[in-house]
């Protein structure tokens, strides 16, 4: 069978089409038509901006997809912004209605987890529970993932996202938006251990996260050191963000003794963090981690909105075209 994916929720207008053969999710075609270019002037995502972009860019990729062969329609719902979550729903309600195809309603962040299942056949014996680790623009979350379609949110971020936080980073440093994936590759050049910056809430005994007083250190090192070295400013603060992330994740996957580890969104893009977090795994631990196989499937694309798409038509969970309805706020438990 094959779905057709629909993602909009924020600063990529993507499109796909997956095909499921012996339960074997293969992307036939996943089209991200990524709008930073029109967003850099801005230093971030202006909403009313992306929208009428989305607008422009659907149909236009929808069309090169045509005459569709599909047997259902997802698209992400939320979270992310109204404007732009509007513009793939209202896509998805007309094709569900015209193509007379069920239509499933998908929660971005559910999305990130399900990249994993791309390409890649996980056996549910095997890796239930599972701890997953989503690291995006927008979230920093831990979840519990008891079953398909099962979550508990154990722990998330009370100030930035994750990836909010090496855009920052990249803002103060003069890069341009988004910073997250320039500041990891001039880490790769940097001494880690060059400054000392803050690991906050390491050891705050629960599985909140906090970034925001981690971007702050950054802003008052560089305004105080008139010529620092940038590649060094980009390691330390990599460095410390992971060391978080890793930290506290492991103490969870053994707090929750779960079998596998997933890693999601678009930092999951991020090498420091997938070798670090590989390198706890192994060392402390007898679990198994997961990466999305391929990095494209990291970050947004609707690919992996329609993998989710399938978890959620094999219990017939669909929306009429009639009802389906955005939630920018949606939390995934
Ligand atoms: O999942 P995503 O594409 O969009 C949201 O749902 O937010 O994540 C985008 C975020 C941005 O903040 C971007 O800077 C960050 O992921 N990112 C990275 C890397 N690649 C993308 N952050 C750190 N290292 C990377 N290699
Ligand atoms: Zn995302």
């Amino acid at each position: 069978m094959r779905i057709l994916g629909i993602e909009t929720s924020c600063d990529e207008t993507s499109v796909a089409i997956l095909q499921i053969k012996n339960g074997i999710l293969t992307p036939e075609k996943n089209l991200v038509y990524s709008q930073i270019k029109i967003h850099q002037k801005y230093g971030g995502v202006v909403p009313e901006v992306a929208a009428r972009r989305h607008v422009e860019k659907i149909i236009q990729l929808v069309k090169s997809l045509w005459p569709l062969k599909i047997d259902a329609i997802a698209v992400t719902a939320g979270p992310g912004l109204a404007t732009a979550l509007l513009v793939g729903v209202e896509t998805a309600r007309a094709l569900s209605h015209l193509l007379k195809l069920p239509l499933i309603r998908i929660n971005h962040m559910e999305g990130h987890i399900y990249g994993n299942w791309l390409e890649q056949k996980l056996d549910d014996k095997k890796i239930f529970p599972a701890l997953c680790l989503i690291v995006s623009g927008g979230h920093t979350e831990l979840i519990l993932m008891k079953n398909h379609g099962r979550y508990k949110l154990i722990g998330q971020t009370r100030d930035d996202a994750a990836g909010e936080c090496f855009d920052k980073v990249g803002k103060i440093l003069g890069l341009p938006y988004p910073g997250g994936p320039l500041v990891a590759k001039l880490a790769i050049k940097g001494n880690p251990l060059a400054i000392n910056l803050p690991r906050p809430m390491l050891d705050s005994g629960d599985f909140d996260f906090s970034f925001s007083g981690l971007k702050t250190a950054v802003l008052y090192y560089t305004q105080k050191q008139k010529n620092f070295n940038t590649a060094d400013v980009c390691a330390s603060f990599q460095q410390a963000a992971v060391e978080v992330l890793v930290t506290k994740t492991i103490v969870a996957a053994k707090k929750y003794k779960v079998k596998t580890m997933i890693l999601g969104g678009g930092v999951a893009a991020n090498k420091s963090l997938q070798e670090k977090l590989s390198k706890a795994v192994k060392k402390e631990l007898p679990n198994t981690i997961y990466n999305p196989l391929n990095t494209e499937y990291c970050g947004d694309n609707a690919v992996m909105i329609a993998a989710t798409g399938y978890f959620h038509y094999l219990k017939k969970d669909f929306t009429p075209w009639q009802k389906i309805k955005i939630n920018p706020n949606w939390e995934l438990i």
